[in-house]
């Protein structure tokens, strides 16, 4: 039956995510444009980005936040540039994005003591066979498998190495343990809705140490230079960023955080996203054809949902069949302006991936849901006839 209930935003894109409730162009009406960011109402923006953006983390106050270039990518290249070297490192990966922090390291980052502690899409590595005598890479979310870590329970709070925790699809939907944390990265683009280009930095200040006392034995470029005459640079943790950014994403970036706030802040925003996935969580349970890519229901995420289809013609086809049949059902599903985006990770297995973080509503969830039975009733029914 084709449901008559439609999500009144069909966004679930997961990357650009969908723009807060309520967003529209007009939320950037007092955007400082034309004007230097250097200036002090631009450099104030900049600093307010950074002031909400560390209370509503809750993150302690001795953790230096920065606004740097480059996204979420850029925040995790200039920390493994300038911080790996010092000590071996264990490189933990499971899905597409750790994966490629696995390549700059062991690719480009040469030559640097590392260990690989790697899993399949749908599982974790043995997260406690990480020694914390070594720096330690991660993602805290897989946005590429939907398996987030459950906690940070496995990091000790007396390491010596630094852990490096790629989190941009899990700040402001999952809780960061920040002391068992030593950089965290994310980018305006995921969990609040925000325009891309723009990442954010945090460290702790075991990593500013490592900073002040270490140059690694590569060439850094001055867009990942944090530090001068062996001192970091304080400024860029005070609004003063290394290169130009765009004021329109800064302006868009402050209503998202402003919204954040109206919603409860943190705990408002992870009851949003768990939410959502204990939606998702219950029409999986009656499927006959979608189940969780995450094995342990600890791990599913609640942003980046990613779900396997396991019914035995499916599963039966070849790879390239199966990503058709996939890409089918997300055209059927666009073409209805019911659900946008939904095909898994062109690296991961062949799935539908929701984005479900806190600016998607409940109610849009669960009207997609019946649309995502009709997409896979239709796709059989057109494999049948052919
Ligand atoms: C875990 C993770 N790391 C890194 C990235 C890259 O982020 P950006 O494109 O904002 O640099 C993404 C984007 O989806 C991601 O999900």
């Amino acid at each position: 039956m084709k449901p008559t209930r439609r999500p009144a935003n069909p966004c679930f894109s997961s990357g650009p995510c969908a723009k807060r409730p309520g967003w529209s162009p007009a939320v950037l009406s007092g955007a400082l444009l034309g004007r230097s960011h250097r200036s002090a109402p631009g450099t104030a923006r900049l600093v307010e980005v950074i002031e909400r953006s560390r209370t509503l983390l809750q993150m302690p106050a001795d953790y230096r936040l920065g606004i740097v270039a480059g996204s979420d990518t850029g925040a995790v290249e200039l920390a493994l540039w300038s911080l790996l070297g010092a000590r071996g490192v264990d490189l933990l990966s499971w899905e597409n994005f750790g994966e490629g922090w696995v390549e700059d390291v062991t690719r480009q980052l040469k030559p640097v003591d590392y260990r690989l502690l790697q899993a399949p899409y749908g599982k974790l590595p043995d997260l406690e066979a990480v020694d914390p005598e070594r720096d330690t890479v991660f993602v805290w979310n897989g946005t590429t498998s939907g398996v987030r870590v459950p906690n940070g329970d496995w990091i000790a709070t007396d390491r010596r190495g630094l852990t490096i925790c790629d989190a941009t699809s899990a700040a402001f939907a999952m809780r960061l343990p920040w002391d068992k944390l030593d950089v965290v990265t994310w980018s305006w683009q995921k969990a609040l809705g925000g325009e891309a280009a723009h990442g954010m930095l945090a460290l702790s200040p075991r990593a500013v140490e490592r900073l002040e006392s270490y140059t690694p034995p590569w060439p850094l470029p001055k867009l990942f230079r944090l530090t001068s005459k062996g001192k970091l640079i304080e400024g860029v943790f005070q609004g003063e960023t290394i290169n130009t950014p765009s004021m329109l994403c800064v302006e868009d970036a402050i209503d998202s955080l402003k919204w954040a706030e109206s919603v409860g802040g943190l705990n408002g925003l992870v009851a949003r996203a768990e939410g959502n996935l204990a939606a998702v969580a219950a029409w999986e349970e009656g499927s006959s054809w979608a189940r969780f890519l995450a094995e342990v229901p600890a791990t599913r995420s609640c942003t980046s949902i990613q779900l396997a289809i396991v019914d035995p013609w499916f599963t039966a086809l070849s790879p390239e069949a199966r990503f058709q049949t996939v890409r089918a059902m997300t055209a059927r599903l666009e073409a209805e302006g019911v659900g946008y985006d939904l095909a898994s990770h062109r690296a991961s297995p062949p799935g539908i991936r929701i984005w479900a973080g806190a600016t998607v509503e409940q109610s849009d969830v669960a009207a997609l849901l019946p649309w995502l039975d009709w997409a896979w009733e239709q796709q059989m029914d057109a494999a049948k006839a052919a």
